[in-house]
């Protein structure tokens, strides 16, 4: 069996943090999605992974390399425009050969453990498997409609009235049947081959395709606010170690992870929370779901349920910072210096909230 990654398309909605950044490298507990990805698709035993790119594949090469470094072989998909996930199917083809496969959104971060059902599809006879799950929203997805047996009566995608609430996760696995679907749909109103369509197709003509309902979460990492509850959700399941210093003033709870380097002084760090390397904090607070990336200073500060990027620095801040998600290369810092006034220097598309 083969891993797919789709890692191409562009993320607007995380603007100003994806300007000159692949949305799936942002980090997640200090580790980028797309490695989350790869881990699991290594974890049902699956080594031959092609990764599709876009605009951003140098930056996505650059990170993951020929993906030796977690025990896989990376393959380079280019795709000259994100027109669809079932176009980068369809051009995945020399790639995939015969071979049966898992796909995976290289933006879709979902609890651990779906290792063992790719790994069942391996041995099934099925022509595909698609998993689903229950969400408040599901005119945003590809949603499913079940029959009284649990089996597909339709799928549809991002319908304005949706005929349930279930939504197309971003794991599929196929056989080489959907080269047949993909090759017969036709672009949806959006302009993209939608794999929704292709799915349904698969349907249609008779061919097997069992939904799976997973009942753990799962979080489509579209838009700043759903990078911080995957965040939390990812620091609650991370097994936590100290590899960096902490010195005999603060307290460092036991559910807080800080990696090689960083240095914690004078500080209280209450977990689930992540501290990466070399980051200082210092006569500060980090509160509960926070993850501080590299090479970072937080200095005279309280920061909780956020997200700070490599090489920033937060300094002398008199008020908690919440649910913020700050980029690289980012200085939030206090001025002495009169006019006591607020000022900013903000990136295009940035969002800056007053209490
Ligand atoms: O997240 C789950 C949803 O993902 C499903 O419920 C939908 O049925 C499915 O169509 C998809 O919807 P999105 O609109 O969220 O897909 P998005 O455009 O964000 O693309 C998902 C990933 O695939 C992202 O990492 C970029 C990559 N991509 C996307 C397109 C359109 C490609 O590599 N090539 C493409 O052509």
């Amino acid at each position: 069996m083969k891993g797919l990654i789709l890692s191409g398309g562009k993320g607007t909605r995380l603007y100003p943090l994806t300007y000159t950044r692949a949305k799936q490298l942002i980090p997640v507990a200090n580790k980028p999605v797309l490695v989350r990805v790869i881990e699991m698709i290594r974890d049902a035993a699956i080594t031959d992974i092609g990764i599709v790119i876009g605009d951003t594949g140098p930056e996505i090469r650059e990170a993951v390399g020929d993906g030796s470094q977690w025990g896989v072989n990376v393959t380079y998909i280019p795709q000259d425009a994100p027109l669809g996930l079932a176009h980068a199917v369809r051009i995945s083809r020399d790639f995939l050969g015969d071979d049966r496969f898992v796909m995976f959104l290289g933006d879709n971060v979902i609890e651990g453990g779906i290792s063992g059902l790719i790994r069942q599809f391996a041995s099934s006879d099925w022509n595909s498997q698609i998993v689903l799950k229950e969400v408040e929203e599901p005119q945003h997805f590809g949603v499913a409609e079940l029959d009284a047996s649990g089996q597909i009566r339709q799928l549809i995608e991002k319908p304005k009235d949706p005929p349930s609430n279930l939504a197309l996760v971003g794991i599929y696995m196929f056989d080489h049947h959907v080269f047949e679907a993909v090759n017969a749909i036709r672009p949806s109103w959006r302009g993209e081959l939608e794999i929704t369509d292709a799915i349904q197709w698969l349907v249609t003509k008779g061919y097997r395709v069992f939904p799976y309902v997973h009942k753990g979460w799962w979080i489509d990492t579209g838009k700043p606010t759903d990078m911080l509850e995957a965040n939390a959700h990812v620091l609650e399941e991370l097994t936590p170690y100290v590899a960096g210093a902490v010195d005999a003033d603060s307290i460092v709870d036991s559910r807080v992870t800080v990696e090689e380097g960083a240095q914690i002084i004078n500080s209280t760090v209450r977990g689930p929370a992540i501290i990466g390397r070399n980051t200082v904090v210092r006569d500060s607070f980090i509160g509960p779901f926070t993850s501080v990336y590299h090479n970072c200073v937080i200095e005279n500060s309280e920061i909780e349920r956020s997200i700070v990027l490599e090489d920033s620095r937060v300094m002398h801040i008199q008020t908690r910072i919440q649910d913020s998600l700050i980029g690289r290369h980012a200085a939030v810092e206090a001025d002495p210096r009169k006019p006591r006034a607020i000022k900013m220097n903000l990136g295009d598309h940035s969002r800056f909230w007053l209490p």
